[in-house]
């Protein structure tokens, strides 16, 4: 048996490392290429209804510990999106749609698309941290977010997982939501509101002034919340934020996660960055004698 594969609810994946969306995401041939460089599954750029442009730039500061962005939610709608959903699907691994939306109708819409697409599973958008309405002003919601995965599962057939927000105090409240909802999994997490200014234009660099930091900055909050999630709920968690070595990635995988996405670290240390953390991985399981990385799960956790 190989000893990194692993299943997210219904996805069987060749090793744990997936690509965290928003990052390489906006194209077929993007999503190939991450395939390519070793992925066990890749998620897709969240894609809404119409097509969007996004914020005026700059829309992205690169920091020491990361990145700050405030994109804008740029996509090419879901209709157009199609095309690129064909390209990725020739990959053998599971493709992730990532959507967006304001109501739970247009969240069902959007991935019943995404499943006619030929997507594996569906990862709902509840967490972006700076756009109006959507995102995490949902996110935040325990009724708001059961109400979107109810509806979402009642209208595709393939797993539905939720991308949930740090920026709460009520993410084990959220987490049981999705679950009582029938959510396959849970995404965490999204990015942190912040800010950088520039002291010479003595402004907000962002033209959006406020963003959502990623990168290294972000890992213990993103381990913390998922060791919490993990004692609150059942379903499948995924660690996201700031995984840049095998070691961040056991380090999730030991707070409760089965899988973990990488975003960041692909800006920061290249592509070879899934290889290098699959192959460290393996040599520390071989290590401990363990047989599959599944043994490490949940370990942290009395
Ligand atoms: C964007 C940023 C996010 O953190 C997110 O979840 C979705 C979109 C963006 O700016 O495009």
């Amino acid at each position: 048996m190989n000893p990194l594969s692993t299943r997210v609810a219904s996805l069987e994946l060749a090793n744990p490392t997936m690509l965290a969306s928003g990052m390489m995401g906006e194209t077929g041939a993007s999503l190939v290429a991450i395939v390519k460089a070793g992925a066990g599954a890749v998620v897709t750029k969240s894609v809404g209804l119409e097509p969007r442009k996004g914020y005026e730039n700059p829309t992205l500061v690169e920091l020491e510990e990361g990145y700050l962005n405030a994109m804008g939610l740029p996509n090419p709608g879901i209709d157009a999106y199609r095309e690129e959903m064909l390209v990725a699907r020739s990959a053998k691994v599971p493709i992730i749609g990532s959507v967006f939306a304001t109501t739970p109708e247009d969240y069902a819409l959007l991935a019943w698309k995404m499943q006619d697409y030929g997507a594996s599973a569906v990862e709902l958008n509840l967490s972006c941290p700076h756009a109006k309405g959507l995102g995490m002003e949902i996110g935040v919601d325990p009724t708001a977010v059961r109400r979107i995965v109810r509806e979402v599962k009642q209208t595709v057939k393939i797993p539905v997982l939720a991308k949930l927000t740090p920026n709460t105090h009520r993410l084990a409240e959220v987490g049981k939501a999705v679950e009582e909802a029938g959510g396959d999994g849970i995404v965490a997490i999204n990015t942190l509101r912040a800010m950088v200014i520039s002291v010479e234009a003595k402004r907000p660099i962002l033209s959006n002034k406020v963003g959502g930091l990623s990168g290294p900055a972000v890992r213990s909050i993103g381990v913390r919340c998922v060791y919490e999630l993990y004692e609150a709920v059942e379903i499948p968690i995924i660690g996201v934020g700031g995984v840049e070595s095998w070691r961040d990635a056991a380090e999730y995988m030991m707070a409760g996660a089965t899988a973990v996405q990488i975003g960041s670290a692909i800006g920061r240390k290249g592509l070879s960055v899934f290889q290098v953390i699959v192959q460290g991985l393996q040599e520390y399981l071989e290590r401990e004698g363990l047989e599959n990385i599944g043994d490490i799960v949940g370990v942290a956790h009395d």
